[in-house]
């Protein structure tokens, strides 16, 4: 349904623009027919007909609500879509973020041989190894205690300054390669422009041994900007002199005269590029954090891990592809049975970041509204991500996942080897995700509701009356994906893998899956608003809401 004055369109929302799409209308209705558990009961090969394995990672998408034709009716949707030469333009830096001139090249950045990538005429390869040599070095001064604060004590403690994707990624794959990090390194990050923030890091972190990334691709994002700021006063305030600030400061930016201006020295600027969008660009120096807590070899190990991930999507088949795959089943999900929202649940507690990270990677990307030519899309395109990890969801909103009257397909993530191996833990976990995928999968029954009451040796009356409660409606579907541990490699390969899947839908829902201009109108509003709490003489001139609480703010702080 969509709703004209507001734009907001809901329910099952075809691609009708694709001739495949009424053929995939049909197969929902045929699938409606069946069920997973009578699907798995027709035929004993489907784990082995619904399951791929490429870079590392292994995928199990047997437990979606299709059958060998729906795979072909997608295959076919995503080859009228043009996704195959989507795939070719995309590594070969097509400009396909239109609306800022750019291409998406963060497969650059991890890439494993030398072949020149040209964007206006320019290799980029080059820049992208001296970057690379540059962490190196840096990662090797500062591990082996030759970088040296303004007491001439070691850096024991990497504090990123950065938000969106200048902190999510790095701070997702530092916690979830915990057992990486090097034991003299102690990692932080502010990122919100709440106080808070930079008050409980200050309360960790010692002056004389810490080193201070500031971390922002446009150097003017102001909760980036007025955090550094506060660092840097911090330093001040603690007894370091503004020439020992460079000492402390550095700089991953795309803009390098402002942070000059800001007081970094230009030998500690790290380079970013505009072909590099933010939440892509962990894979670049925005990485730093991640090579100075893990070390430049896992650094580079995650890079390889997400290269082989790029080979296999630039490569494989549309319906032997794993990014494209999981697109194409959640397009099925979005766009023919209108599921909204998509769960990511990670059963490793060091991948907790992961979701939060996803959700910028997918939802900055997709969350649009209007197709490449600017025209009001007729259909829904970038359901909400949402998750944590199992199993502490399983005493929380699983619930809602089993019985509530949402559809919402789940992806778990799951190593079959965990860093410590401690009793039985680990297997337990496993056993988690197993029942979990198994539980939503097959539900239960009326019948069996009543059978398992009977057997309690409850009264007919009492059963009657207790087992519609306990019916789990199942045929919810779920894909797993599994790695042999989460290490450097299957990390990058398990990011990367999402990157493409987003990728994919972008080009089926023919969105600009790298632009947000969504996200400024809320930053210029601020920019107005803030000089309005500050100067209580100015005037109450917004909407009545706005000018409500502005005055509460100035009565509460005017005491
Ligand atoms: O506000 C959104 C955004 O532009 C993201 O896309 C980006 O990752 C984040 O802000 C931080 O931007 P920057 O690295 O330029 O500070």
């Amino acid at each position: 349904m969509i709703n004209q004055s507001n734009r907001t369109i809901s329910g099952v929302t075809p691609l009708s623009q694709y001739p495949s799409s009424e053929a995939l209308l049909q197969e929902k209705q045929a699938i409606d027919q069946t069920n997973l558990k009578a699907l798995f009961a027709e035929d004993s090969k489907r784990f082995e007909q619904f399951s791929l394995k490429a870079a590392g990672l292994f995928l199990d998408y047997s437990k979606n609500l299709m059958t060998p034709e729906t795979l072909q009716l997608l295959g076919k949707l995503a080859e009228e879509a043009k996704l195959p030469e989507a795939i070719k333009r995309l590594f070969q830096g097509d400009k396909v973020n239109h609306t800022e001139q750019r291409p998406a090249l963060h497969m650059a950045l991890r890439k494993q041989d030398d072949e020149a990538i040209w964007v206006d005429g320019q290799d980029v390869m080059p820049e992208i190894k001296a970057t690379l040599a540059k962490i190196a070095t840096l990662t090797q001064q500062v591990h082996s205690g030759k970088w040296r604060g303004y007491t001439g004590k070691p850096i024991t403690h990497i504090i990123n300054i950065g938000i969106g994707g200048s902190f999510l990624g790095p701070k997702m794959i530092i916690e979830g390669l915990t057992p990486y990090i090097k034991p003299d390194i102690k990692h932080h990050y502010i990122a919100n422009i709440d106080p808070n923030d930079v008050a409980e890091a200050f309360k960790h972190i010692d002056p004389e041994t810490s080193l201070f990334i500031v971390a922002s691709k446009s150097f003017s994002t102001i909760e980036t900007k007025l955090n550094a700021e506060t660092c840097r006063q911090w330093m001040l305030d603690q007894g370091a002199k503004a020439e020992d600030i460079a000492k402390h400061f550095l700089a991953v930016s795309s803009n390098v005269d402002k942070a000059v201006e800001f007081g970094i020295h230009p030998d500690n600027i790290y380079p970013m590029w505009d072909w590099v969008g933010g939440r892509y660009s962990l894979w670049s120096a925005i990485g730093l954090p991640i090579a100075l807590t893990l070390g430049f070899d896992n650094f580079e190990a995650l890079l390889k891990g997400a290269y082989q991930m790029d080979e296999h999507f630039r490569t494989a088949p549309i319906t032997e592809n794993m990014p494209a795959l999981l697109g194409l089943i959640g397009v099925w999900y979005h766009n023919y049975h209108g599921a909204t929202a998509h769960a990511v649940l990670p059963y490793d507690q060091y991948l907790s970041e992961l979701p939060n990270h996803l959700q910028q990677v997918d939802m900055e990307s997709n969350g649009k509204s209007v197709n490449h030519d600017g025209e009001t899309l007729s259909y829904s395109s970038g359901p909400v991500i949402w998750g944590d990890t199992g199993t502490n969801g399983q005493h929380a909103y699983h619930q809602l996942l089993h019985q509530g009257t949402l559809l919402i397909p789940v992806d778990f993530v799951v190593p079959a080897q965990s860093h410590n191996d401690i009793g039985d833990h680990h297997p337990w976990l496993f056993a988690n995700a197993l029942s979990q995928s198994q539980a939503l999968m097959a539900g239960k029954t009326l019948d069996e509701a009543k059978a398992e009451l009977a057997e309690q040796g409850l009264s007919t009356e009492e059963i009657e009356k207790l087992a519609p409660h306990k019916v789990i409606p199942g045929n919810r579907p779920s894909n797993t994906i599994l790695m042999s541990k989460v290490t450097p490699e299957t990390l990058g390969a398990l990011v990367a893998l999402y990157e493409h899947k987003v990728f994919t839908q972008g080009m089926l829902w023919q969105v600009n899956s790298f632009d947000q201009w969504g996200v400024e109108l809320g930053k210029q509003l601020g920019n107005t608003l803030f000089p309005k709490l500050k100067d209580t003489d100015s005037p109450l001139d917004q909407d009545s809401s706005t000018n409500g609480l502005i005055s509460l703010f100035r009565e509460i702080n005017q005491g």
